[in-house]
């Protein structure tokens, strides 16, 4: 079964053709870091904008690289949300397009459950039911994941979402955005235990996350350190940057990590799981995935991440979450809208309608 998925819902425009949930074919992603980076964050107009222009050349790419023609597709998959609503909306209109004019079936899916299935592309056996993470720009979730369609929410951020954080102290430090991956290369460079960061409490019994106390901690100590933001030259010999900018990168990352890793033991004690799974553009992250194997495969918990192109926003990921709902033969009507707040809760048809 071809499904052709199509993601649009922040700053990527994406195309990708996978068969039987799993092969990729083809995967075409055009971001538009290089429009936004200039704002240190996105601006929800100019991607709306862009994704108009870029979607209709990102799908004729997907199927040139692919040599597959309309009539080879067997439905069409899109992110209905949650994201930004005019750069969903560009998404779903046109796939709604597509799919009617071809007579073909159309699913409206979660981006987040996208994210959760973008380990399956590469794992899939990867163990169930599993603490299913989703780190990324706008969300840091933590799902019991118990098969397809059944997802019961455990703890969310109560403020930023760790990629956040991430862009947070890039732009801070005028490191460019997105703010993870230079944090990533110029964390290695540093000494993650040179500054101590505390673990956030949260007073109630919940596992939520909470990253802005981090976040506020940081700029106090950039203020009273005087660092200085680093210029685009300096950028490009790290290791010549102060010791004193690169432990601070370091022990930051170090500090967000150990909270995600906090939160998944607590879990772990109270739910009966047989696997780990983290998905989303922060799963990249190389100390995160270094880290979290390390802890939990001591401890006989098998641990899994999407391949790193899958762990940023993209196509595949929504074709291979849609394929499960079209083996139970579900598929959306054409009054299907954009949900902004999409959640992703225990009963499929909650969520996924
Ligand atoms: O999943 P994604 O592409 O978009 C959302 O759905 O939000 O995630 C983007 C986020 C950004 O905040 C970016 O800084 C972060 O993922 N990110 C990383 C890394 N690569 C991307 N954070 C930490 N380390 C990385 N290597
Ligand atoms: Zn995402």
């Amino acid at each position: 079964m071809l499904v052709l998925g199509i993601e649009s819902s922040c700053d990527e425009t994406a195309a990708a053709l996978v068969e039987d949930g799993r092969r990729i074919l083809s995967s075409v992603v055009a971001s538009q870091v290089k429009i936004h980076s200039s704002f240190g964050g996105v601006v929800p107009e100019l991607a709306s904008r862009e994704h108009i222009d870029n979607i209709v050349i990102v799908v004729d790419q997907c199927l040139t690289e692919a040599s597959k023609k309309w009539s080879d597709l067997d439905a069409i998959a899109v992110t209905r949300g949650p994201g930004l609503v005019g750069a969903l909306l560009v998404g779903l209109t046109y796939a709604k397009g597509l799919a009617f004019s071809l007579g073909l079936p159309f699913l409206g899916v979660n981006h987040l459950e996208g994210h959760i299935y973008s380990i399956f592309l590469d794992h899939p056996q990867a163990e169930l039911p599993a603490l299913s993470l989703v780190v990324s720009g706008g969300h840091t979730n933590l799902y019991l994941f118990e098969g397809p369609g059944h997802y019961e929410l455990l703890a969310k951020t109560r403020d930023d979402a760790a990629g956040e954080a991430f862009d947070k102290l890039a732009k801070k430090l005028e490191l460019g955005y997105p703010g993870g991956p230079v944090i990533d290369r110029l964390a290695r460079l540093g000494n993650p235990e040179a500054i101590k960061f505390t673990l956030p409490k949260i007073s109630d019994q919940s596992l939520d996350f909470s990253f802005s106390g981090l976040k506020t901690a940081a700029l106090r100590y950039i203020e009273s350190a005087g660092i200085a933001p680093v210029t685009p030259d300096a950028l490009q010999e790290p290791e010549k940057l102060s010791p004193q900018l690169l432990d601070l990168v370091a022990s930051y990352q170090n500090a967000a990590i150990a909270q995600l890793v906090d939160r998944l033991r607590k879990a772990r004690e109270l739910r009966s799981i047989r696997s780990i799974q983290i998905s989303g553009g922060v799963s990249c992250n190389r100390q995160l995935r270094h880290v979290m194997t390390q802890v939990f495969e001591e401890e006989g918990c098998p641990v899994y991440f999407p391949r790193p192109a899958l762990t940023t926003d993209n196509a595949a990921m929504i074709a291979a979450a849609a394929y499960h709902r079209l083996l139970a033969g579900s598929s959306d009507p054409w009054t299907l809208s954009a949900d902004p707040n999409l959640a992703l809760s225990v009963n499929r048809d909650q969520s996924l309608q």
